[in-house]
């Protein structure tokens, strides 16, 4: 074999700044919550490697169940035919979201599943014969995806320029669920939800909603506002779309947060823990109104969209046992136990320095640091608390000025509070040291 240096050279790493793109963490394999590294060291997966291996690493149950399925088949597609997977995850899923009789599409990405959502959209309102309707309505802060249609409905600032470039009628609204740092920013150009809608509601065809804004911060939406949202929905017959590819899985809390908000999805995103992290996997589930219009038996057009990988056997497997493991009592115990350690740590943790905000919800926190004195600073100190937290072998994430922990599920209770003192701990001593 030929030699190969363990610095990623023609490797591009996505969102990755310049002190990780020269000294990245390598990683070789892994074992529950941890990460072992090429060169002998042991990290803590303080983000379950982008918030998807909530059951660890080399889960004995989801490993044994892979190893079945390549010994059957390892991909056949579902374009014209189907397999037993495929079939039996689309009976499960929607009764374990409690979405039961929703359809099921699948794909490979969160992203694709929002584009999938958005083209569903506009192709059910384009069959029923209300081709006005062709307005979708998204907040601000919330994220969405990468691909070209889910950075148009992505809700930060930095995707302007997408939003301007219309593959779909966007419109974005303000939204209460910010960070203390857009708080006190506050840009007031966005129109208000209640704005929005005034000037008529027959040309909007979806309201898309990240009901915890994850990448925006882990901020939540008000109650308040989410129950606008829905009453809009009801009165005007637009479509509810739903985005939970973060937090679904128990990631939040409840199984899925939207069974917590009242909200009636007509179409759920699920992506990153729903295959528990080892094969790339999304799903859209489709209100009846919507997945009848491709149903065999109402013997309609055909379902024009997919991928090459949709429904993956794999993935299908995979995403079958999560929900197995998921449903133990066993499971369910552990989740309650590590949310309610992660809730305590970081309560008593916080409230040390008021330059730290910390929110939480379910094992997903975003620990903001910011004062209105620290100016543009804030995301250097947050990157660089993550940079110091490697020292105590802990690998988190930042978000501009938000350090983000999301841990496994399969973490101890000690492992959780130590990581929440380690982070808190990193920071008192990045702010220290900035203050000098
Ligand atoms: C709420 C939400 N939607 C969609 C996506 C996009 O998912 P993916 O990165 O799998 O394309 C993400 C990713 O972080 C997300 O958090």
């Amino acid at each position: 074999m030929a030699a190969f240096s363990f610095i990623p050279d023609r490797l591009l790493l996505p969102f990755t700044g310049a002190e990780d793109m020269q000294n990245p963490v390598i990683v070789d394999h892994g074992e529950g919550p941890y990460l072992h590294t090429t060169n002998g060291r042991k990290f803590y997966d303080g983000t379950s490697s982008l918030w998807v291996a909530n059951l660890g690493h080399r889960h004995p149950d989801i490993t044994e169940v892979l190893h079945a399925q390549l010994d059957s088949i390892a991909h056949t597609s579902l374009h014209g035919q189907a397999h037993g997977r495929a079939i039996e995850l689309a009976e499960r899923l929607p009764r374990f979201a409690g979405l039961d009789g929703y359809y099921s599409f699948f794909c490979n990405s969160g992203s694709e599943a929002v584009d999938a959502s958005l083209k569903l959209t506009l192709d059910y309102w384009h069959r029923v014969g209300e081709d006005k309707r062709k307005r979708i309505i998204t907040l601000q802060n919330s994220y969405h995806g990468e691909t070209i249609g889910a950075m148009s409905v992505n809700g930060g600032d930095e995707y302007e320029d997408f939003r301007q470039m219309r593959p779909y009628r966007t419109e974005l609204v303000a939204s209460e669920a910010v960070t203390e740092r857009e708080k006190h920013l506050r840009r007031t150009s966005h129109p208000s939800l209640a704005e929005a809608t005034g000037k008529g509601t027959d040309d909007i065809a979806a309201i898309i909603v990240e009901s915890l804004h994850g990448a925006g911060g882990i901020v939540p939406v008000p109650p308040e506002e989410l129950a606008a949202i829905q009453q809009i929905c009801d009165q005007t017959g637009c479509l509810l779309i739903v985005d939970e590819v973060a937090t679904g899985f128990h990631r939040a809390g409840s199984r899925f947060h939207y069974q917590d908000l009242g909200l009636k999805p007509d179409m759920l995103l699920l992506g990153k823990g729903i295959s528990a992290g080892y094969i790339p996997f999304a799903s859209v589930l489709i209100h009846p109104k919507v997945g009848d219009m491709y149903a065999r038996s109402h013997g309609c057009d055909p379902l024009m969209h997919g991928h090459t990988f949709s429904g993956n056997p794999l993935a299908c497997a995979a995403a079958l046992k999560n929900i197995d493991v998921l449903s133990t009592q066993q499971m369910q115990t552990q989740i309650r136990t590590l949310q309610s350690a992660f809730e305590t740590s970081l309560r008593a943790a916080s409230g040390e320095d008021p330059r730290v905000h910390v929110r939480q919800r379910g094992l997903m926190a975003g620990i903001e640091v910011f004062s209105p004195e620290m100016g543009e600073h804030a995301p250097a100190i947050a990157a660089e608390t993550c940079q110091k937290l490697k020292q105590s072998n802990i690998l988190a994430g930042s978000i501009g000025n938000t350090i983000i922990l999301v841990p496994p599920y399969v973490s101890t209770s000690q492992e959780i509070q130590y990581c929440v003192e380690a982070t808190l701990d990193s920071l008192i001593s990045v702010l220290r040291h900035h203050a000098r």
